[in-house]
């Protein structure tokens, strides 16, 4: 797994691989946050796993593996001096299709809080599977912590 996602950045707070039943979905959510506040980037918790748990959800409930590989995802973090970058892998080579979703639909909803919330984010297709990944400022996540008063 660890091979499988290229373009490593900073320092690797956290990599896990777990299966893809939301059970493990919330099990990422909790270390991630247990990890982030461990690293002093507590500030970063609220954005940085709501917007993970996106990713998650999607690969839990989105993505199959194809015939010969086993169904998992891995959450990866790493920090940056000013940024976090989050990385979430699944098996399945077929990308994401953002959708435009009517006022009255319960989903398709996800991306595009993603697109919203995040400073960056993307695709990369791998040779055995793809990574979605996302990048948050340390700063706009302080600046909005202290607007909350958090
Ligand atoms: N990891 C993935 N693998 C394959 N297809 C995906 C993946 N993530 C998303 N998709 C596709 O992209 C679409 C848009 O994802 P998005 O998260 O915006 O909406 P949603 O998951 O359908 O709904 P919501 O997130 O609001 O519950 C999905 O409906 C799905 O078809
Ligand atoms: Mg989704």
């Amino acid at each position: 797994m660890t091979t499988a996602i290229r373009h490593q950045v900073g320092t690797v707070l956290m990599e896990a691989s777990t299966g893809t039943d939301l059970a493990s979905v919330r099990y990422l959510r909790h270390q991630m946050t247990a990890v982030l506040i461990s690293d002093g980037l507590a500030d970063m918790v609220d954005a940085a796993t709501l917007l993970a748990a996106e990713l998650l959800t999607n690969a839990a409930t989105h993505a199959h593996a194809p015939d010969g590989f086993d169904p998992c995802i891995c959450l990866r973090v790493c920090r940056e001096s000013q940024h976090l970058l989050v990385e979430v892998f699944d098996p399945d080579p077929l990308l994401p299709r953002p959708r435009q979703s009517d006022a009255d639909e319960e989903h398709g909803r996800g991306l595009a809080i993603v697109e919203a919330l995040a400073e960056d984010w993307g695709e990369r297709s791998l040779a055995k599977g793809k990574v979605i990944w996302f990048v948050l400022s340390l700063a706009a996540c302080r600046a909005s912590a202290c607007e909350k008063g958090t």
